[in-house]
């Protein structure tokens, strides 16, 4: 009965680790968590941050592109992210199908971005993915997507939306 009683509270804080980590797709915690971190935070320096920084992007229709061929294609080059520079690479995620990597991509928009996107935002579906897959394209670039994307929000009337 003592026993039972001590663990119930451990049951509990099982369970409440297993709802929180159900909230995230199975996609993101294989492939994404390990870099940018559970919470998206990633690490200075080496990881840039996926929580409230990418949120804005999906303002202009070319950014739901940028989002799209990153996952596909991956990206190399120096980028800065909230004032810190990272020069890594990020591996293509082309691996998982179309459904999951519009789930993934949909989770980090609407539970780590929230706040950034407009109210209006239409989730990204698996067939913006299979129709990118045929798309050539070089994790450079798609570096080279996102600097004129960054550039267009810059230039834009909604250049607050953008977490740079
Ligand atoms: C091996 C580590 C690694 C993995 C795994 C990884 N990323 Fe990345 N990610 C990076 C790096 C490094 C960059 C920056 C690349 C650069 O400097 O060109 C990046 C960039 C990004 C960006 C652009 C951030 C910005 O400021 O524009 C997003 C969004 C992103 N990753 C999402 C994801 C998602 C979603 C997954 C899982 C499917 C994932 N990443 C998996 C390392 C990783």
């Amino acid at each position: 009965m003592r026993l039972a009683l001590l663990l119930i509270p451990s049951v509990l804080v099982l369970l409440v680790a297993a709802t929180a980590r159900a909230q995230a797709p199975g996609v993101f915690q294989q492939r994404c968590a390990v870099c940018h971190q559970p919470t998206g935070v990633g690490i200075p320096g080496v990881y840039p941050p996926i929580a409230g920084t990418i949120g804005g992007y999906v303002w202009l229709p070319q950014g739901r592109a940028f989002l799209v061929h990153l996952l596909l294609h991956g990206m190399d080059g120096a980028i800065t992210s909230q004032g810190t520079t990272y020069e890594g690479l990020m591996p293509p995620a082309a691996d998982f199908n179309d459904e999951d990597l519009a789930d993934v991509i949909n989770y980090v928009l609407q539970n780590l971005n929230a706040r950034q996107l407009p109210s209006d935002f239409k989730p990204i579906n698996a067939q913006e993915f299979k129709a990118a897959r045929a798309d050539n394209l070089t994790p450079t670039d798609v570096l080279h997507e996102r600097e004129k994307l960054l550039a267009a929000l810059g230039k834009s009337s909604r250049a607050d939306i953008g977490g740079r």
